[in-house]
């Protein structure tokens, strides 16, 4: 489809044409704002007085690939390589998962509940959104955050550079246990981690622009063991968490009863609880380590 002008209603004509089959009217009007405000600096009022303003033709190109690569469903925050998270701009590339509205609760309840912790790890740190956040937010704390994708550790280190937060970045395989031990051997006094949770069965029901598009290594969790992740996270809290240290983690609603067994069962958490979401699925793990 050509465009009819060159006009700022023209452009938001032509997101409303390309993307209707595919997202409804609101989603529309919130990827228009959110593009004409990453490429044209452009506010909500802008938008409104500068309908009939002519655009030039450089930035025309952009929101026309833009709204381009939405109908191929590829995610805005890939597109704009920008995703803000608790306020602050983290790039996001496809190797690294987008961070999700639930993992931003999380961090809110980690921060509400922890501002004296000292010794932090980030578990599957992905863009780094966690440990960033946390750092911005609970300053005096020494943070650590790995990954075992050398990609998302890139993206993450310039995140933390970016938003002027200094973690301490480091490779390694969770699902290794030895060699992770090794890696990092503090005692921890809070440890978090959203490691990859969607099972087998789920992935038919996924959106298309996240299994076409959001790296598998992130989203799924390989093998018959649907909580490896979180067994290999609380067997490394037997050594690795300090006594009265914090365990927080996001979790599958479908599996977060067994998560909590294997809890329980390594006795080594004083109290334990399952926390839900905004939109009351049950979504986060806390554990308080014995004193
Ligand atoms: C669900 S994503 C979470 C990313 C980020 N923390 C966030 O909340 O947006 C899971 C992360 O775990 C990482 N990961 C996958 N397998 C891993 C493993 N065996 N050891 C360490 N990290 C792993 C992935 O690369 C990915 O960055």
């Amino acid at each position: 489809m050509r465009l009819p002008g060159n006009k700022l209603k023209h452009l938001k004509e032509f997101f409303f044409t390309e993307l209707s089959e595919l997202y409804d009217e609101s989603e529309i009007e919130a990827m228009f704002q959110a593009a004409a405000e990453h490429y044209l600096d452009f506010n909500l009022s802008d938008l409104i007085q500068k309908a009939e303003e002519n655009i030039n033709q450089s930035d025309v190109l952009k929101l026309y690939d833009c709204a381009k690569d939405l109908k191929k469903q590829i995610p805005l925050q890939y597109i704009l390589g920008t995703a803000w998270f608790y306020g602050l701009p983290f790039s996001v590339h496809p190797g690294v998962l987008i961070p999700r509205p639930e993992t931003e609760e999380l961090v809110d309840i980690i921060i509400q509940e922890n501002e004296t912790a000292t010794y932090i790890l980030d578990i599957g740190t992905g863009s780094g959104c966690i440990p960033v956040t946390l750092k911005k937010n609970i300053p005096q704390a020494e943070v650590f955050a790995c990954d075992v994708s050398t990609e998302a550790l890139t993206i993450a280190l310039q995140n933390s550079q970016q938003n002027e937060a200094e973690v301490h970045f480091v490779e390694a395989d969770v699902l290794n246990a030895s060699e992770f031990a090794k890696k990092l051997d503090k005692p921890f006094d809070l440890i978090v981690s959203n490691p990859p949770y969607i099972i087998k069965s789920e992935r038919d029901s996924l959106a298309a622009h996240v299994l076409d598009h959001e790296p598998h290594l992130a989203l799924f969790v390989d093998g018959d063991d649907a909580i490896i992740f979180y067994k290999k996270i609380i067997d490394f809290c037997k050594n690795s968490l300090a006594p009265a240290g914090k365990l927080y983690v996001e979790l599958n609603p479908l599996t977060a009863e067994s998560v909590k067994a294997y809890a329980r069962a390594s006795g080594i958490f004083d109290e334990f609880d399952l926390l839900s979401d905004m939109s009351d699925a049950i979504r986060f793990f806390r554990g308080i380590r014995k004193q």
